[in-house]
């Protein structure tokens, strides 16, 4: 029988999502494409701004069913901020401490948007070394270490509940091609993924399941040469996406193919989609779009008709001092000219 305050605690998180409506799922129109419709799972419109809101209230049901949460329990998280937003919010919600354990260069909007839902924020010079001082603060104030990277797999429901993949097939039933050809997404956790290859599996559907990887991540190569003990030093550039260690929600054996996006290339799609959609969206969406793009013109090749659906993970009004920075893109990413002569081109679409 569980206690009091866990009956309240689910009966508040349920509560918060009854009052919550689903995403859009926007269409895009490219002149070079128009026999393949693209999508984007807008997942920025959640009220904590990414497809982490998901995730968070996943994880703090499972954690308090779980007997991990308690009344009081300090909530400690490894992320690269997105996550702690959202779980910051499910944190004040439940009235619980949360602190955030995040590398320094997380984008300082996430850490207002933390220290807004009354959360902490405690950083560390690398993103490779979230994990081993969050175990360390866990232990020190006798609180729990949410471990999304761990526990994202499976705290989802990947054969429904709304998830993220239910969702989109739903909205995907009126559409010209209901089951899309492919569904593209990046890898932080891995649970997005295995979530949706999963879900595709369960349903029976044709769909194939395509991950991007940015630069210094070391997915790719793990599932490249099937090897998990694979290690980077340097952190990912695009926030939110690719890590220095396969991480035990990424799984392998769900993907249909990866795709390797240089970081270039993804921030030269946000510049590029923000005029399509008039919004400005993060570096992971970038890699998101250039890989459904380059999927789209594979299949344009081979006269192939079909829908493609990838994800926009959060607005772009995070990172307006990064990404949609010149000088920042010039010191920390590189000449992004290439790619931006090539989407117009690639597209159709100026
Ligand atoms: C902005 C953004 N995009 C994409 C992802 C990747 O999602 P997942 O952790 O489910 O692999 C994350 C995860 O932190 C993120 O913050």
């Amino acid at each position: 029988m569980s206690s009091l305050w866990a009956k309240k605690a689910i009966k508040t998180i349920q509560a918060d999502y009854q009052r919550s409506a689903d995403t859009h799922l926007i269409r895009l129109n490219l002149p070079m494409f128009s026999d393949i419709s693209i999508y984007l799972k807008d997942e920025s419109t959640h009220p904590t701004g990414s497809l982490k809101h998901r995730l968070a209230r996943s994880l703090f049901l499972y954690a308090i069913i779980n007997g991990w949460i308690k009344e009081g329990t300090t909530i400690i998280e490894a992320s690269s901020g997105s996550t702690a937003v959202s779980e910051a919010y499910f944190a004040r919600l439940l009235d619980l401490p949360f602190i955030a354990v995040m590398p320094f260069c997380t984008a300082k909007r996430k850490v207002q948007e933390i220290e807004f839902y009354g959360g902490k924020c405690h950083f560390v010079e690398h993103s490779a070394l979230i994990y081993q001082e969050s175990e360390r603060l866990a232990k020190e104030l006798n609180g729990h270490y949410m471990d999304q990277f761990t526990y994202a797999e499976r705290a989802t429901d990947w054969r429904g509940s709304n998830n993220i993949a239910e969702s989109i097939f739903r909205q995907m039933q009126l559409e010209p091609f209901p089951e899309p050809a492919y569904i593209v997404m990046g890898a932080g956790t891995g649970g997005t993924s295995a979530t949706l290859g999963r879900y595709i599996r369960y349903q029976g559907y044709d769909t194939s399941l395509v991950v991007v990887d940015p630069e210094n991540s070391v997915f790719y190569d793990c599932y490249r040469q099937n090897r998990c003990d694979l290690l980077s030093n340097n952190g990912s550039k695009i926030e939110g996406i690719g890590r220095p260690r396969a991480e035990p929600s990424f799984i392998p054996s769900v993907i249909n193919d990866m795709i390797q996006v240089p970081d270039p290339a993804s921030i030269a799609t946000i510049y590029w989609l923000e005029k399509l959609i008039g919004r400005k969206t993060g570096a992971s969406t970038g890699t998101n779009v250039w890989g459904a793009l380059q999927l789209a013109q594979k299949m344009h090749d081979n006269n192939q008709q079909g829908a493609i659906v990838t994800l926009l993970c959060d607005s772009g009004e995070r990172y307006l001092d990064t990404y949609y920075n010149p000088e920042w893109v010039r010191n920390n990413i590189g000449d992004i000219t290439q790619y931006l002569t090539q989407l117009p081109k690639l597209t159709g679409y100026e």
